[in-house]
């Protein structure tokens, strides 16, 4: 049986190539190839190009995994399944902002045992091992800890749909007078690797597919934090959350208090 740890090491090797190739064919502003969910949910034909390459690499050196790739959906069966967001932020990609990644996690029987996230623009990958801990480079991760809710920095993100984020600025607004401060980068497992890191102390956000959060998730909880829905309910589209313990309850209950799961 593979260990995590090779998993990992694989994703991280396939994540690099996919990031290198990816800054260098990246054009100074690259055009829309195709819109999805709404006309500001953009793709790119380097989304596709990335996908293509990264579903080619785990090919080569894993022919019999699936894999599930936000771009070319689910192919494959199998105990191991690839969860491949070529580029996680790509409305940063089309504007040369510097929050967009990579993200590949490794799910052996439905769980999750490696995941890699490479902030390209950044030179920042981040990963982590079932186990074994989340890392940047040669830095082990640890995300913060004790930060009351009024000390907070929270990272949030909006969806893609008018009636969804009119929901999510409406909630955003009864959130800000409770935390220190909101960050909205771009890229929910760029920001899942931030809580990691303590670069901020939270993050929640209702409707990332599982691509986008997959690898970061494992990185967050690697670093300690807690990944999670509302009301005890798993990580998933509904909501996003993810903090060190104290502060999860503490932003869980803030939120539950304004209905976060409806969409106009
Ligand atoms: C998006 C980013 C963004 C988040 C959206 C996601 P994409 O992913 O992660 O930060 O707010 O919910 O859909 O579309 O760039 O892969």
């Amino acid at each position: 049986m593979t260990a995590p740890a090779e998993f990992t090491r694989l994703a991280a090797e396939i994540a690099r190539e996919a990031g290198e190739m990816l800054l260098a064919k990246r054009p100074a502003r690259p055009e829309v190839v195709q819109t999805k969910s709404s006309p500001t949910d953009v793709v790119t034909a380097l989304d596709r190009a990335a996908e293509e390459l990264i579903r080619a690499r785990v090919r080569e050196v894993r022919p019999d995994d699936a894999i599930l790739g936000e771009e070319g959906g689910a192919t494959g069966e199998g105990a191991v399944r690839w969860i491949v967001d070529p580029i996680d932020g790509t409305v940063n990609f089309v504007y040369g902002l510097p929050d967009w990644a990579v993200s590949i996690a490794v799910e052996v029987d439905g769980e999750i045992v490696a995941g890699v996230v490479n902030v390209v623009p950044r030179g920042e990958v981040f990963s982590a091992s079932l186990g074994g801990g989340a890392w940047l480079g040669g830095e082990r991760l640890r995300c913060n800890t004790g930060v009351p809710l009024s000390g907070a920095l929270v990272a949030t993100g909006f969806g893609y749909q008018v009636g969804r984020r009119t929901v999510q600025g409406e909630v955003l607004a009864k959130v800000l007078p409770h935390v220190r401060d909101v960050r909205r980068a771009g890229s929910a497992a760029a920001d899942l690797c931030a809580v990691a890191a303590g670069r901020v102390d939270a993050y929640y956000e209702r409707g990332p597919q599982y691509w986008d959060y997959a690898a970061g998730g494992l990185v967050a909880t690697e670093a300690g934090a807690r990944l999670g829905g509302m009301r005890g309910r798993p990580v998933g589209p509904d909501m996003t959350l993810c903090a060190a313990p104290g502060l999860f309850e503490e932003l869980h209950d803030l939120l539950a208090g304004f209905d976060p799961e409806r969409d106009e």
